[in-house]
Order: C-alpha cells, then structure tokens, then sequence
C-alpha cells in the first residue's frame, strides 16, 4: 500500500483525533499519547509537530489522509550525538508492511539530516508488531530493562532496539 511521509497540518486534525483516539495505540505508548485523543491533544501536538526545522516529526499520509506519525528525537547533553525514534500507525492499516518501510525511510532521513550516530527505539516487551518492524527494517535488540514500564496497571520490561551510523 502506498504511503508518503510530510509535515503534519492543522487540516489533519479530524482524521488525527479519528484515528489516535484508539486505546489499542495508546496501550503501546508513553502517557504523552493520551487516551481518550482528544481535538485539544491533536491541536497541540499538531503545534509541536510543525514547529522544528528541519521537520522531527512527520505524518505517514495514506490515500490522502493523515494515518499515522513518526518521530526522531535528538538528544541532549551526553546523549548528543543520539536520537529516539517513535511511530504509530492507524488500526486500518496494520499488517500491510507499511510501518516497516517507513522506519526504514526514516533511518536514512535521521542519518542524513541530524548529526547523529545512533539511533534506538524502546518498545514493551508486549509489543511484539513494534519489535518486528524493528528488526526488519536493521535495528538490533540491545537490552531488556526488566520491569521498567507501568503502563495500564501492568507492569513490563522495555526493550532497547538501536542502529547505529
Ligand atoms: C506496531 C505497529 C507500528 C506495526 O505496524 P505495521 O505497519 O502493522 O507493521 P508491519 O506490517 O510492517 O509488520 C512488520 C512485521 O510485524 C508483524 N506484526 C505486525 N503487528 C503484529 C502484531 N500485533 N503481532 C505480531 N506480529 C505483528 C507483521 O506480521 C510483520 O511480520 P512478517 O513480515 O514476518 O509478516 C502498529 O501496529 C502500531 O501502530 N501499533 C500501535 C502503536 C505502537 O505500537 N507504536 C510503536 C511503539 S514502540
């Protein structure tokens, strides 16, 4: 299926609010993707988004609607020279191989833009969909923080994937 990358809109906002408003996104996510998504959490983050230059975060546009996010995060300090990488995907689209492709496109975007040497994503240990797209788009799983994450009553581990330059 075909997807392109490009910088989220305020247009975005109703198929934002549609599609993030999905506990079974928000479950696989830090509390900074709230559940219920409401406009106001779209109309903020939508301003966050669109504020850096050169572009952090994209929106992964499908038959011309935004349908999901992914982010690079540089660092700071000692971790400088790092970047997180973070994405969602709407519910109509998983499985199609989609995210996998994307992360791969954003390796390469992340290495050529940011003045980075490595790249890591920390998804839960119940997140096996996340840990696939990892490892097939070239990230190696590095650690297992035992019991690091309290997310919904639970509590999991969190595995650290990276890339490096
Ligand atoms: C996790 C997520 C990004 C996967 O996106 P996707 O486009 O469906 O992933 P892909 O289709 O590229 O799948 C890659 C592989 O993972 C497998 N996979 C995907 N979801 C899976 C799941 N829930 N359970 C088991 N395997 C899964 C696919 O079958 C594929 O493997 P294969 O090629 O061997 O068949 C998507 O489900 C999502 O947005 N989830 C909620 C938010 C989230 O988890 N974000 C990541 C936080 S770290």
């Amino acid at each position: 299926m075909k997807y392109h990358l490009r910088p989220w809109s305020i247009d975005d906002l109703p198929a934002l609010v549609r599609y993030a408003n999905n506990p079974k996104i928000a479950q696989n996510l830090t509390g900074h993707f709230p559940h219920p998504y409401t406009a106001e959490a779209g109309k903020n983050f939508i301003h966050m988004a669109s504020a850096p230059t050169p572009t952090r975060i994209f929106a992964i546009e499908i038959n011309g609607e935004a349908s999901g996010g992914v982010g690079v995060h540089p660092q700071q300090d000692i971790h400088l020279k790092t970047a997180e990488m973070g994405y969602w995907l709407a519910e109509p689209f998983w499985g199609k191989g989609i995210m996998t492709e994307v992360v791969k496109e954003m390796i390469d975007y992340a290495f050529e833009t940011f003045d980075i040497v490595r790249l890591y994503a920390r998804p839960f240990s119940s997140n096996v969909g996340s840990q696939k797209v990892l490892e097939k788009a070239g990230f190696t799983h590095e650690a297992t923080l035992k019991s690091s994450i309290f997310k919904n009553g639970q509590i999991l581990d969190e595995l650290i994937y990276a890339i490096v330059k």
